[in-house]
Protein backbone atom coordinates (compact mmCIF):
# COMPACT_ATOMS: atom_id res chain seq x y z
CA UNK A 1 0.00 0.00 0.00
CA UNK A 2 1.11 3.69 -0.57
CA UNK A 3 1.54 4.61 2.81
CA UNK A 4 1.66 8.49 3.96
CA UNK A 5 4.92 8.98 6.14
CA UNK A 6 5.64 7.50 9.48
CA UNK A 7 6.16 10.70 11.66
CA UNK A 8 6.93 11.05 15.38
CA UNK A 9 4.59 7.84 15.25
CA UNK A 10 7.05 5.87 17.55
CA UNK A 11 8.22 9.37 20.19
CA UNK A 12 5.28 9.43 22.41
CA UNK A 13 6.19 10.46 25.81
CA UNK A 14 5.01 8.17 28.00
CA UNK A 15 1.65 9.52 29.72
CA UNK A 16 2.09 9.97 33.59
CA UNK A 17 -1.09 7.41 34.12
CA UNK A 18 -0.24 3.26 33.55
CA UNK A 19 -2.37 1.95 30.42
CA UNK A 20 -4.43 -0.89 32.80
CA UNK A 21 -7.91 1.16 31.80
CA UNK A 22 -7.83 -0.92 28.25
CA UNK A 23 -10.89 -2.79 29.13
CA UNK A 24 -12.25 -3.75 26.26
CA UNK A 25 -9.82 -4.66 22.72
CA UNK A 26 -12.60 -3.55 20.26
CA UNK A 27 -14.24 -0.13 19.56
CA UNK A 28 -17.14 0.19 22.18
CA UNK A 29 -21.03 -0.44 21.22
CA UNK A 30 -24.16 0.29 22.87
CA UNK A 31 -26.48 2.89 23.32
CA UNK A 32 -26.42 7.08 24.53
CA UNK A 33 -29.04 9.27 25.54
CA UNK A 34 -28.13 12.40 24.71
CA UNK A 35 -29.09 12.36 20.80
CA UNK A 36 -32.73 12.33 21.16
CA UNK A 37 -33.56 13.13 24.74
CA UNK A 38 -30.96 15.22 24.91
CA UNK A 39 -30.53 16.19 28.72
CA UNK A 40 -33.49 14.94 29.83
CA UNK A 41 -33.06 10.97 30.43
CA UNK A 42 -35.28 8.68 32.73
CA UNK A 43 -35.67 5.73 34.08
CA UNK A 44 -38.34 4.47 32.03
CA UNK A 45 -36.51 5.89 29.00
CA UNK A 46 -33.57 3.88 29.95
CA UNK A 47 -35.13 1.00 31.09
CA UNK A 48 -36.98 0.96 27.69
CA UNK A 49 -34.37 0.87 25.42
CA UNK A 50 -32.12 -1.56 27.22
CA UNK A 51 -34.88 -3.63 26.70
CA UNK A 52 -35.65 -2.50 23.29
CA UNK A 53 -32.18 -3.60 22.69
CA UNK A 54 -32.48 -6.72 23.74
CA UNK A 55 -35.57 -7.23 21.82
CA UNK A 56 -34.19 -5.73 18.60
CA UNK A 57 -31.22 -8.51 18.44
CA UNK A 58 -28.99 -5.36 18.81
CA UNK A 59 -27.49 -6.26 22.29
CA UNK A 60 -26.42 -9.94 20.50
CA UNK A 61 -24.91 -7.92 17.81
CA UNK A 62 -22.72 -6.27 20.42
CA UNK A 63 -24.38 -3.03 21.04
CA UNK A 64 -24.24 -3.32 25.18
CA UNK A 65 -23.83 -0.59 26.79
CA UNK A 66 -26.71 1.63 28.19
CA UNK A 67 -25.50 5.09 28.85
CA UNK A 68 -27.42 7.36 30.78
CA UNK A 69 -25.95 11.07 29.25
CA UNK A 70 -26.07 14.27 30.95
CA UNK A 71 -29.33 15.10 33.56
CA UNK A 72 -29.59 12.27 35.48
CA UNK A 73 -28.22 13.92 38.90
CA UNK A 74 -29.70 16.04 41.60
CA UNK A 75 -28.30 20.01 41.92
CA UNK A 76 -27.46 19.12 45.30
CA UNK A 77 -24.90 16.30 46.74
CA UNK A 78 -25.80 14.60 49.76
CA UNK A 79 -24.36 14.80 52.94
CA UNK A 80 -21.15 12.73 52.75
CA UNK A 81 -20.74 14.78 49.02
CA UNK A 82 -21.86 12.09 46.87
CA UNK A 83 -23.57 12.94 43.77
CA UNK A 84 -27.26 11.77 43.92
CA UNK A 85 -30.11 10.12 41.42
CA UNK A 86 -33.07 12.71 40.74
CA UNK A 87 -35.66 10.97 42.10
CA UNK A 88 -38.30 12.81 40.15
CA UNK A 89 -36.51 11.13 37.35
CA UNK A 90 -35.06 8.13 38.53
CA UNK A 91 -37.30 7.12 41.24
CA UNK A 92 -35.76 3.41 41.57
CA UNK A 93 -32.00 4.81 41.71
CA UNK A 94 -28.57 4.56 40.32
CA UNK A 95 -27.70 0.98 41.83
CA UNK A 96 -31.16 -0.48 41.08
CA UNK A 97 -31.05 0.56 37.80
CA UNK A 98 -27.93 -0.72 37.15
CA UNK A 99 -28.94 -3.98 38.21
CA UNK A 100 -31.77 -4.07 36.00
CA UNK A 101 -29.55 -2.81 32.90
CA UNK A 102 -27.07 -6.18 33.97
CA UNK A 103 -30.22 -8.47 34.70
CA UNK A 104 -30.52 -8.05 30.49
CA UNK A 105 -26.93 -8.72 30.16
CA UNK A 106 -25.94 -5.62 29.03
CA UNK A 107 -23.74 -3.12 30.53
CA UNK A 108 -24.47 0.14 32.67
CA UNK A 109 -23.11 3.32 31.33
CA UNK A 110 -21.98 6.16 33.49
CA UNK A 111 -21.40 10.08 32.52
CA UNK A 112 -19.98 12.99 34.32
CA UNK A 113 -18.01 16.06 33.53
CA UNK A 114 -14.43 17.14 34.38
CA UNK A 115 -15.82 20.65 35.63
CA UNK A 116 -17.84 22.61 37.77
CA UNK A 117 -21.01 21.96 36.62
CA UNK A 118 -22.45 19.43 33.86
CA UNK A 119 -22.82 20.11 30.16
CA UNK A 120 -26.61 21.18 29.75
CA UNK A 121 -27.33 22.36 33.04
CA UNK A 122 -26.82 25.72 34.94
CA UNK A 123 -26.25 24.47 38.35
CA UNK A 124 -26.01 20.58 38.15
CA UNK A 125 -22.61 19.21 39.87
CA UNK A 126 -20.13 17.67 37.98
CA UNK A 127 -16.96 16.11 39.09
CA UNK A 128 -14.34 18.57 39.35
CA UNK A 129 -12.47 17.87 42.45
CA UNK A 130 -14.90 14.95 43.62
CA UNK A 131 -13.65 12.39 41.42
CA UNK A 132 -12.68 9.76 44.66
CA UNK A 133 -16.01 9.95 45.58
CA UNK A 134 -17.68 10.12 42.48
CA UNK A 135 -15.72 7.29 40.92
CA UNK A 136 -16.84 5.04 43.79
CA UNK A 137 -20.01 5.80 43.36
CA UNK A 138 -19.90 4.75 39.73
CA UNK A 139 -18.65 1.63 41.24
CA UNK A 140 -21.10 1.22 43.88
CA UNK A 141 -23.93 1.38 41.44
CA UNK A 142 -22.59 -0.99 39.19
CA UNK A 143 -21.04 1.20 36.83
CA UNK A 144 -19.32 -0.30 33.67
CA UNK A 145 -18.21 2.43 31.87
CA UNK A 146 -18.08 6.71 32.11
CA UNK A 147 -18.23 9.07 29.58
CA UNK A 148 -16.48 11.80 31.02
CA UNK A 149 -17.21 15.36 29.20
CA UNK A 150 -15.48 18.81 29.27
CA UNK A 151 -17.89 21.53 30.35
CA UNK A 152 -17.60 24.66 32.96
CA UNK A 153 -13.86 23.52 33.11
CA UNK A 154 -12.33 26.55 33.20
CA UNK A 155 -14.91 28.81 35.18
CA UNK A 156 -18.82 28.38 36.78
CA UNK A 157 -19.76 31.06 34.53
CA UNK A 158 -18.71 29.77 31.34
CA UNK A 159 -19.91 26.20 29.57
CA UNK A 160 -18.14 25.96 26.66
CA UNK A 161 -14.42 27.85 25.94
CA UNK A 162 -12.89 25.54 23.39
CA UNK A 163 -9.83 28.11 23.29
CA UNK A 164 -9.16 28.40 27.11
CA UNK A 165 -6.08 26.32 28.16
CA UNK A 166 -7.45 25.08 31.23
CA UNK A 167 -10.48 23.27 28.78
CA UNK A 168 -8.01 22.37 26.54
CA UNK A 169 -5.46 20.92 29.06
CA UNK A 170 -5.14 17.21 29.99
CA UNK A 171 -5.03 17.24 33.56
CA UNK A 172 -8.65 16.64 34.48
CA UNK A 173 -9.42 14.42 32.74
CA UNK A 174 -5.77 12.48 33.64
CA UNK A 175 -6.79 12.82 37.12
CA UNK A 176 -10.33 11.10 36.94
CA UNK A 177 -8.24 7.86 34.55
CA UNK A 178 -5.77 7.27 37.64
CA UNK A 179 -8.77 7.64 40.21
CA UNK A 180 -10.96 5.36 38.49
CA UNK A 181 -8.16 2.54 37.97
CA UNK A 182 -8.00 2.97 41.82
CA UNK A 183 -11.35 1.61 42.12
CA UNK A 184 -12.41 -1.88 42.86
CA UNK A 185 -14.25 -2.29 39.64
CA UNK A 186 -13.42 -2.83 35.94
CA UNK A 187 -15.04 1.08 34.37
CA UNK A 188 -14.26 2.06 30.92
CA UNK A 189 -12.98 5.50 30.57
CA UNK A 190 -14.20 7.15 27.46
CA UNK A 191 -13.10 10.86 27.25
CA UNK A 192 -15.46 13.12 25.80
CA UNK A 193 -12.79 16.17 26.18
CA UNK A 194 -13.90 17.31 21.89
CA UNK A 195 -10.32 16.86 20.47
CA UNK A 196 -9.19 20.73 21.33
CA UNK A 197 -5.86 21.59 22.41
CA UNK A 198 -2.56 19.58 21.11
CA UNK A 199 -1.81 16.28 20.94
CA UNK A 200 -5.42 14.66 21.94
CA UNK A 201 -4.41 11.24 20.53
CA UNK A 202 -0.99 11.46 22.20
CA UNK A 203 -2.39 11.91 26.18
CA UNK A 204 -5.59 10.22 25.69
CA UNK A 205 -5.08 7.23 23.85
CA UNK A 206 -3.15 5.71 26.73
CA UNK A 207 -5.38 6.29 29.83
CA UNK A 208 -8.86 5.81 27.74
CA UNK A 209 -10.39 3.22 25.99
CA UNK A 210 -11.87 5.93 23.99
CA UNK A 211 -11.72 9.52 23.36
CA UNK A 212 -14.28 12.08 21.38
CA UNK A 213 -12.04 13.93 18.60
CA UNK A 214 -14.92 16.52 17.54
CA UNK A 215 -17.17 18.87 18.82
CA UNK A 216 -20.67 16.91 18.83
CA UNK A 217 -22.24 15.68 15.89
CA UNK A 218 -24.99 17.55 14.43
CA UNK A 219 -27.84 15.47 13.13
CA UNK A 220 -26.93 16.19 9.31
CA UNK A 221 -25.43 15.05 6.30
CA UNK A 222 -22.40 18.18 6.44
CA UNK A 223 -21.18 16.64 9.95
CA UNK A 224 -20.17 13.48 8.07
CA UNK A 225 -17.67 15.02 6.01
CA UNK A 226 -16.71 17.54 8.93
CA UNK A 227 -15.58 14.52 11.47
CA UNK A 228 -14.12 12.24 8.74
CA UNK A 229 -11.73 14.91 7.76
CA UNK A 230 -10.96 15.65 12.25
CA UNK A 231 -10.54 11.41 12.71
CA UNK A 232 -7.59 10.71 9.70
CA UNK A 233 -4.72 11.67 11.28
CA UNK A 234 -5.28 9.67 14.22
CA UNK A 235 -4.33 6.93 12.96
CA UNK A 236 -1.17 7.04 14.80
CA UNK A 237 -3.09 6.30 17.84
CA UNK A 238 -5.94 4.11 17.17
CA UNK A 239 -4.81 0.54 18.24
CA UNK A 240 -6.23 -2.52 20.38
CA UNK A 241 -8.14 -0.86 23.29
CA UNK A 242 -7.58 2.77 22.09
CA UNK A 243 -10.19 4.52 19.85
CA UNK A 244 -10.35 7.47 18.15
CA UNK A 245 -14.27 8.69 18.96
CA UNK A 246 -16.13 9.77 16.12
CA UNK A 247 -19.36 10.42 18.22
CA UNK A 248 -22.75 9.08 18.23
CA UNK A 249 -24.43 7.34 14.98
CA UNK A 250 -27.06 9.85 13.47
CA UNK A 251 -28.86 6.38 11.94
CA UNK A 252 -32.47 6.42 12.69
CA UNK A 253 -32.57 9.77 13.54
CA UNK A 254 -34.52 10.50 10.10
CA UNK A 255 -31.63 12.86 9.48
CA UNK A 256 -30.34 11.28 6.66
CA UNK A 257 -31.22 9.49 3.63
CA UNK A 258 -30.56 5.57 3.87
CA UNK A 259 -28.00 5.53 1.50
CA UNK A 260 -26.10 8.69 3.68
CA UNK A 261 -26.93 6.08 6.75
CA UNK A 262 -25.20 3.12 5.50
CA UNK A 263 -21.76 5.89 4.44
CA UNK A 264 -21.95 6.85 7.85
CA UNK A 265 -21.89 3.71 9.36
CA UNK A 266 -19.28 2.46 6.98
CA UNK A 267 -16.96 5.76 7.77
CA UNK A 268 -17.07 5.39 11.48
CA UNK A 269 -16.80 0.95 11.32
CA UNK A 270 -13.62 1.76 9.13
CA UNK A 271 -12.09 4.22 11.36
CA UNK A 272 -12.77 1.83 14.47
CA UNK A 273 -14.54 4.81 16.16
CA UNK A 274 -17.07 3.23 18.92
CA UNK A 275 -20.54 2.45 17.58
CA UNK A 276 -23.09 4.11 19.80
CA UNK A 277 -26.59 4.39 18.87
CA UNK A 278 -28.49 7.21 19.29
CA UNK A 279 -32.16 6.35 18.18
CA UNK A 280 -35.03 6.03 20.05
CA UNK A 281 -35.40 2.46 20.15
CA UNK A 282 -37.60 2.47 22.00
CA UNK A 283 -40.17 4.77 20.00
CA UNK A 284 -40.74 2.02 17.46
CA UNK A 285 -42.84 4.13 15.15
CA UNK A 286 -39.49 6.70 15.03
CA UNK A 287 -37.07 4.45 14.01
CA UNK A 288 -37.59 3.20 10.39
CA UNK A 289 -36.50 -0.33 9.86
CA UNK A 290 -34.01 0.33 7.67
CA UNK A 291 -32.22 2.05 9.63
CA UNK A 292 -32.41 -1.02 12.21
CA UNK A 293 -31.32 -3.38 9.83
CA UNK A 294 -28.43 -0.88 8.45
CA UNK A 295 -26.96 -1.02 12.44
CA UNK A 296 -27.28 -4.50 12.49
CA UNK A 297 -25.14 -5.37 9.57
CA UNK A 298 -22.84 -8.18 10.72
CA UNK A 299 -20.54 -7.29 8.08
CA UNK A 300 -19.70 -3.76 8.89
CA UNK A 301 -20.10 -4.56 12.58
CA UNK A 302 -17.28 -7.40 11.90
CA UNK A 303 -14.80 -4.82 10.38
CA UNK A 304 -15.31 -2.05 13.56
CA UNK A 305 -14.59 -5.24 15.82
CA UNK A 306 -11.85 -6.49 13.35
CA UNK A 307 -9.03 -7.92 16.32
CA UNK A 308 -6.23 -6.13 14.71
CA UNK A 309 -8.10 -2.57 15.33
CA UNK A 310 -6.09 -0.80 12.67
CA UNK A 311 -8.09 2.49 11.70
CA UNK A 312 -8.52 2.86 8.03
CA UNK A 313 -6.47 5.28 5.87
CA UNK A 314 -7.24 8.13 3.77
CA UNK A 315 -5.03 7.11 0.45
CA UNK A 316 -6.58 9.12 -2.56
CA UNK A 317 -8.91 11.85 -2.61
CA UNK A 318 -10.64 14.06 -5.78
CA UNK A 319 -12.20 16.42 -4.79
CA UNK A 320 -13.53 18.18 -7.57
CA UNK A 321 -14.97 14.60 -8.57
CA UNK A 322 -15.85 14.21 -5.12
CA UNK A 323 -14.84 10.77 -4.04
CA UNK A 324 -11.98 9.27 -1.88
CA UNK A 325 -10.67 5.75 -1.69
CA UNK A 326 -9.48 4.45 1.68
CA UNK A 327 -7.84 1.50 2.82
CA UNK A 328 -7.57 -0.54 5.84
CA UNK A 329 -5.75 -3.68 7.42
CA UNK A 330 -8.22 -6.26 8.16
CA UNK A 331 -6.66 -9.86 10.59
CA UNK A 332 -5.77 -12.92 8.29
CA UNK A 333 -4.31 -10.65 5.61
CA UNK A 334 -7.41 -9.35 4.21
CA UNK A 335 -8.07 -5.46 3.81
CA UNK A 336 -11.07 -3.59 3.72
CA UNK A 337 -11.38 -0.73 0.98
CA UNK A 338 -13.90 1.79 0.99
CA UNK A 339 -15.11 3.90 -1.75
CA UNK A 340 -16.79 7.66 -0.74
CA UNK A 341 -18.74 9.35 -2.96
CA UNK A 342 -18.80 12.52 -1.49
CA UNK A 343 -21.54 13.37 -3.79
CA UNK A 344 -24.88 13.67 -3.94
CA UNK A 345 -25.25 12.22 -7.17
CA UNK A 346 -24.77 8.99 -9.04
CA UNK A 347 -20.93 8.81 -10.72
CA UNK A 348 -18.66 5.94 -12.15
CA UNK A 349 -15.49 6.14 -10.52
CA UNK A 350 -11.98 4.08 -11.32
CA UNK A 351 -9.62 2.35 -8.71
CA UNK A 352 -6.62 0.84 -9.82
CA UNK A 353 -5.65 -1.83 -7.03
CA UNK A 354 -1.89 -1.36 -7.00
CA UNK A 355 -2.09 1.83 -5.05
CA UNK A 356 -3.04 -0.53 -2.34
CA UNK A 357 -0.74 -2.76 -2.65
CA UNK A 358 -2.74 -5.63 -4.39
CA UNK A 359 -1.93 -6.82 -7.55
CA UNK A 360 -5.29 -9.27 -7.46
CA UNK A 361 -7.77 -10.52 -4.28
CA UNK A 362 -10.91 -12.25 -3.71
CA UNK A 363 -13.62 -9.69 -3.51
CA UNK A 364 -16.56 -9.06 -1.07
CA UNK A 365 -18.83 -6.27 -1.97
CA UNK A 366 -20.68 -5.74 1.95
CA UNK A 367 -23.55 -3.76 1.28
CA UNK A 368 -24.92 -5.82 -1.64
CA UNK A 369 -23.31 -9.70 0.54
CA UNK A 370 -22.24 -10.47 -2.97
CA UNK A 371 -19.01 -12.00 -3.22
CA UNK A 372 -17.31 -10.67 -6.40
CA UNK A 373 -14.76 -13.32 -7.38
CA UNK A 374 -11.32 -12.48 -8.02
CA UNK A 375 -10.59 -8.68 -9.17
CA UNK A 376 -6.82 -7.60 -10.24
CA UNK A 377 -5.58 -4.18 -11.77
CA UNK A 378 -7.86 -0.73 -12.71
CA UNK A 379 -11.76 -1.50 -12.38
CA UNK A 380 -14.46 0.86 -12.66
CA UNK A 381 -17.18 1.43 -9.58
CA UNK A 382 -20.87 2.38 -10.17
CA UNK A 383 -21.49 4.60 -6.96
CA UNK A 384 -25.01 6.01 -6.47
CA UNK A 385 -25.16 10.02 -4.73
CA UNK A 386 -23.41 9.92 -1.22
CA UNK A 387 -22.88 6.03 -1.45
CA UNK A 388 -19.95 4.17 0.30
CA UNK A 389 -19.07 1.34 -1.10
CA UNK A 390 -17.11 -1.11 0.82
CA UNK A 391 -15.06 -4.04 -0.35
CA UNK A 392 -13.35 -6.22 1.55
CA UNK A 393 -10.21 -8.10 0.11
CA UNK A 394 -8.91 -11.41 1.08
CA UNK A 395 -6.35 -14.00 -0.42
CA UNK A 396 -4.31 -11.23 -1.51
CA UNK A 397 -1.05 -11.08 -3.86
CA UNK A 398 0.98 -8.51 -4.24
CA UNK A 399 2.38 -6.72 -6.97
CA UNK A 400 6.01 -7.34 -8.26
CA UNK A 401 5.91 -3.12 -9.04
CA UNK A 402 4.28 -1.12 -6.46
CA UNK A 403 4.05 2.34 -7.51
CA UNK A 404 7.68 4.02 -6.25
CA UNK A 405 8.44 7.58 -4.82
CA UNK A 406 11.02 9.36 -7.62
CA UNK A 407 12.57 11.63 -4.64
CA UNK A 408 11.06 13.75 -2.72
CA UNK A 409 10.85 17.68 -3.56
CA UNK A 410 10.99 20.14 -0.52
CA UNK A 411 8.96 23.20 -0.37
CA UNK A 412 12.03 25.25 0.98
CA UNK A 413 13.60 25.14 -2.34
CA UNK A 414 10.70 25.85 -4.64
CA UNK A 415 9.88 29.33 -5.82
CA UNK A 416 7.74 31.64 -3.96
CA UNK A 417 5.26 34.12 -4.82
CA UNK A 418 3.26 36.83 -2.66
CA UNK A 419 2.67 36.14 0.70
CA UNK A 420 3.94 32.28 0.87
CA UNK A 421 7.23 32.54 3.25
CA UNK A 422 9.20 29.53 4.17
CA UNK A 423 9.65 28.32 7.91
CA UNK A 424 12.26 25.94 9.46
CA UNK A 425 10.43 23.89 12.22
CA UNK A 426 11.65 22.14 15.40
CA UNK A 427 13.33 18.43 15.74
CA UNK A 428 10.99 16.03 14.14
CA UNK A 429 8.53 18.66 13.35
CA UNK A 430 7.35 19.11 9.36
CA UNK A 431 8.35 15.51 8.52
CA UNK A 432 9.76 14.98 6.41
CA UNK A 433 11.75 18.59 5.14
CA UNK A 434 11.80 19.98 8.65
CA UNK A 435 10.78 23.18 7.00
CA UNK A 436 7.53 24.02 5.16
CA UNK A 437 6.30 27.04 3.05
CA UNK A 438 3.49 29.41 4.73
CA UNK A 439 0.95 31.88 4.71
CA UNK A 440 0.09 30.00 1.09
CA UNK A 441 -2.79 31.99 -0.58
CA UNK A 442 -4.86 32.18 -3.88
CA UNK A 443 -2.70 34.98 -4.63
CA UNK A 444 1.02 33.13 -3.56
CA UNK A 445 2.48 30.27 -5.10
CA UNK A 446 5.07 28.03 -4.59
CA UNK A 447 6.60 26.60 -7.75
CA UNK A 448 8.46 23.67 -8.30
CA UNK A 449 10.64 23.49 -11.34
CA UNK A 450 12.46 20.94 -13.42
CA UNK A 451 10.17 18.00 -12.19
CA UNK A 452 10.78 14.66 -13.69
CA UNK A 453 8.35 12.30 -15.12
CA UNK A 454 8.27 8.98 -17.16
CA UNK A 455 6.10 9.22 -19.65
CA UNK A 456 3.16 12.03 -20.11
CA UNK A 457 0.03 12.50 -18.52
CA UNK A 458 -1.32 11.55 -14.87
CA UNK A 459 0.94 11.28 -12.18
CA UNK A 460 0.06 10.10 -8.54
CA UNK A 461 1.88 12.64 -6.37
CA UNK A 462 2.04 12.13 -2.61
CA UNK A 463 1.78 16.00 -1.01
CA UNK A 464 3.16 16.41 2.77
CA UNK A 465 0.96 19.34 4.51
CA UNK A 466 0.30 20.61 7.47
CA UNK A 467 -3.45 21.66 8.22
CA UNK A 468 -4.96 22.27 12.19
CA UNK A 469 -7.33 24.39 11.37
CA UNK A 470 -9.77 22.82 13.93
CA UNK A 471 -13.55 23.46 13.52
CA UNK A 472 -14.59 23.53 16.84
CA UNK A 473 -17.07 26.78 17.17
CA UNK A 474 -17.91 26.42 13.26
CA UNK A 475 -18.87 22.90 14.03
CA UNK A 476 -22.34 22.56 13.68
CA UNK A 477 -22.46 24.96 10.46
CA UNK A 478 -20.40 24.66 7.40
CA UNK A 479 -16.75 23.64 9.54
CA UNK A 480 -15.60 21.37 7.42
CA UNK A 481 -11.71 20.44 9.38
CA UNK A 482 -10.16 21.14 5.82
CA UNK A 483 -8.07 23.86 3.67
CA UNK A 484 -7.85 24.03 0.42
CA UNK A 485 -5.36 23.63 -2.24
CA UNK A 486 -4.46 23.75 -5.76
CA UNK A 487 -2.54 22.38 -8.02
CA UNK A 488 -1.14 23.45 -11.72
CA UNK A 489 1.07 21.34 -13.92
CA UNK A 490 2.93 23.31 -16.95
CA UNK A 491 0.69 26.00 -16.80
CA UNK A 492 -2.33 24.17 -16.76
CA UNK A 493 -5.67 24.37 -15.30
CA UNK A 494 -5.35 24.79 -11.07
CA UNK A 495 -7.23 21.61 -10.20
CA UNK A 496 -8.50 21.69 -6.06
CA UNK A 497 -7.94 19.58 -3.22
CA UNK A 498 -9.39 19.63 0.49
CA UNK A 499 -6.61 19.39 2.37
CA UNK A 500 -7.52 17.21 5.81
CA UNK A 501 -6.21 17.92 9.59
CA UNK A 502 -3.07 16.17 9.36
CA UNK A 503 -2.08 15.89 12.92
CA UNK A 504 -2.00 16.58 16.82
CA UNK A 505 -0.46 20.40 15.92
CA UNK A 506 0.31 23.13 13.39
CA UNK A 507 3.69 21.39 12.86
CA UNK A 508 3.17 17.94 12.36
CA UNK A 509 2.30 16.88 8.79
CA UNK A 510 0.67 14.20 6.90
CA UNK A 511 0.93 12.88 3.53
CA UNK A 512 -2.19 12.79 1.06
CA UNK A 513 -2.26 10.89 -2.51
CA UNK A 514 -3.53 12.65 -5.20
CA UNK A 515 -3.54 12.15 -9.32
CA UNK A 516 -2.30 15.25 -11.19
CA UNK A 517 -2.80 15.53 -14.97
CA UNK A 518 -0.65 17.55 -17.18
CA UNK A 519 2.45 16.30 -17.36
CA UNK A 520 4.93 16.18 -20.10
CA UNK A 521 8.00 13.38 -20.45
CA UNK A 522 11.62 14.51 -19.15
CA UNK A 523 13.45 16.42 -16.41
CA UNK A 524 10.89 20.02 -17.37
CA UNK A 525 7.82 19.75 -15.36
CA UNK A 526 7.12 23.16 -13.51
CA UNK A 527 4.18 22.14 -10.27
CA UNK A 528 2.67 24.90 -9.02
CA UNK A 529 0.22 24.89 -5.66
CA UNK A 530 -1.69 27.90 -4.43
CA UNK A 531 -4.24 28.90 -1.98
CA UNK A 532 -7.77 28.77 -2.97
CA UNK A 533 -10.76 31.35 -2.55
CA UNK A 534 -10.43 33.82 0.32
CA UNK A 535 -8.61 31.45 3.07
CA UNK A 536 -4.91 30.14 3.58
CA UNK A 537 -3.82 26.69 1.84
CA UNK A 538 -2.58 24.14 4.18
CA UNK A 539 1.10 24.42 5.08
CA UNK A 540 2.95 22.65 2.16
CA UNK A 541 6.24 20.68 3.58
CA UNK A 542 6.88 19.28 -0.13
CA UNK A 543 5.75 16.24 -2.29
CA UNK A 544 6.85 13.38 -4.23
CA UNK A 545 5.59 12.27 -7.82
CA UNK A 546 5.28 8.06 -8.01
CA UNK A 547 6.45 6.53 -11.23
C1 LIG B 1 -35.29 16.61 39.19
O1 LIG B 1 -35.75 16.71 37.86
C2 LIG B 1 -36.93 17.48 37.73
C3 LIG B 1 -37.41 17.33 36.28
O2 LIG B 1 -36.40 17.76 35.40
C4 LIG B 1 -36.66 18.90 38.12
O3 LIG B 1 -37.84 19.67 38.02
C5 LIG B 1 -36.16 18.93 39.57
O4 LIG B 1 -35.77 20.24 39.91
C6 LIG B 1 -34.99 18.00 39.73
N1 LIG B 1 -34.68 17.89 41.15
C7 LIG B 1 -33.51 18.23 41.69
C8 LIG B 1 -33.42 18.10 43.15
O5 LIG B 1 -32.52 18.57 41.05
C1 LIG C 1 -12.10 31.77 27.17
O1 LIG C 1 -10.76 31.58 27.54
C2 LIG C 1 -9.91 32.59 27.05
C3 LIG C 1 -8.48 32.16 27.36
O2 LIG C 1 -8.35 31.87 28.70
C4 LIG C 1 -10.29 33.92 27.71
O3 LIG C 1 -9.45 34.94 27.22
C5 LIG C 1 -11.73 34.23 27.36
O4 LIG C 1 -12.14 35.40 28.06
C6 LIG C 1 -12.63 33.08 27.75
N1 LIG C 1 -13.97 33.30 27.23
C7 LIG C 1 -15.00 33.48 28.00
C8 LIG C 1 -16.33 33.68 27.32
O5 LIG C 1 -14.92 33.47 29.22
C1 LIG D 1 -29.38 14.99 -2.18
O1 LIG D 1 -30.21 14.96 -3.30
C2 LIG D 1 -31.55 14.66 -2.99
C3 LIG D 1 -32.31 14.47 -4.31
O2 LIG D 1 -32.07 15.54 -5.14
C4 LIG D 1 -32.12 15.78 -2.16
O3 LIG D 1 -33.45 15.51 -1.83
C5 LIG D 1 -31.29 15.90 -0.87
O4 LIG D 1 -31.73 16.99 -0.12
C6 LIG D 1 -29.82 16.06 -1.20
N1 LIG D 1 -29.07 15.91 0.02
C7 LIG D 1 -28.22 16.83 0.47
C8 LIG D 1 -27.55 16.53 1.74
O5 LIG D 1 -27.99 17.87 -0.12
C1 LIG E 1 10.51 0.37 -7.51
O1 LIG E 1 11.72 0.18 -6.83
C2 LIG E 1 12.11 -1.18 -6.77
C3 LIG E 1 13.32 -1.27 -5.86
O2 LIG E 1 14.22 -0.23 -6.13
C4 LIG E 1 12.42 -1.68 -8.20
O3 LIG E 1 12.76 -3.02 -8.16
C5 LIG E 1 11.14 -1.51 -9.02
O4 LIG E 1 11.41 -1.82 -10.35
C6 LIG E 1 10.63 -0.08 -8.94
N1 LIG E 1 9.31 -0.02 -9.53
C7 LIG E 1 9.03 0.76 -10.56
C8 LIG E 1 7.60 0.75 -11.00
O5 LIG E 1 9.85 1.47 -11.09
C1 LIG F 1 17.18 21.64 -1.22
O1 LIG F 1 18.26 22.51 -1.53
C2 LIG F 1 19.40 22.23 -0.79
C3 LIG F 1 20.41 23.35 -1.04
O2 LIG F 1 20.49 23.61 -2.41
C4 LIG F 1 19.93 20.86 -1.19
O3 LIG F 1 21.07 20.52 -0.44
C5 LIG F 1 18.86 19.83 -0.87
O4 LIG F 1 19.24 18.56 -1.36
C6 LIG F 1 17.54 20.20 -1.51
N1 LIG F 1 16.56 19.30 -0.93
C7 LIG F 1 15.52 18.85 -1.59
C8 LIG F 1 14.66 17.87 -0.84
O5 LIG F 1 15.24 19.17 -2.72
C1 LIG G 1 -13.04 24.98 -0.48
O1 LIG G 1 -13.62 25.26 -1.74
C2 LIG G 1 -14.98 24.85 -1.84
C3 LIG G 1 -15.43 25.06 -3.30
O2 LIG G 1 -15.39 26.39 -3.62
C4 LIG G 1 -15.82 25.64 -0.86
O3 LIG G 1 -17.16 25.23 -0.91
C5 LIG G 1 -15.27 25.42 0.54
O4 LIG G 1 -15.98 26.21 1.46
C6 LIG G 1 -13.79 25.75 0.60
N1 LIG G 1 -13.29 25.38 1.90
C7 LIG G 1 -12.61 26.17 2.69
C8 LIG G 1 -12.22 25.63 4.00
O5 LIG G 1 -12.33 27.32 2.36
Amino acid sequence: MIQPRLTSVLLFVAAPVAATLHKQSTPPMGWNSYNYYNCDPSEEIIKNTAEALVNSGLAALGYDYVTTDCGWMTRDRDGDGRLQWNETLFPSGGKALGTYIHDLGLKFGLYSGAGYYQCGSVDLPASLGYEEIDAQSFADWGGDSLKYDNCYSSSPDVMVNNSSPISQSPVRHQKMAAVLDSVDRDIAYYICQWGIGYNVGEWASPISNAWRISNDIYNSWRSIWRITNEVIPYWRHTRVGAFADMDMLIIGLNALSPEEERFHFSMWAINKSPLKIGAPLAESAIVPAESLDILSNREVIAINQDSLSKQARLILRYTEEEWDLWAGELSDSRMVLGIANWKNETQTVSVDLTVVGVQEANARDVWAHEDLGRLRGAGTWYLKGHEMKLLVLSEIAKPPLAPNGTGFHAAENATLSGSAVVESCAEDKCLPAGSRARYITSDSTVTFEGIASNGEGTKLLGVDFINYEIATDSAWQWGSNTRNMTVAVNGGRAKRWAFPISGGDWAEADRMFIEVDGFVDGDVNTVSFAGFGDSYAPDLVGFEVFE
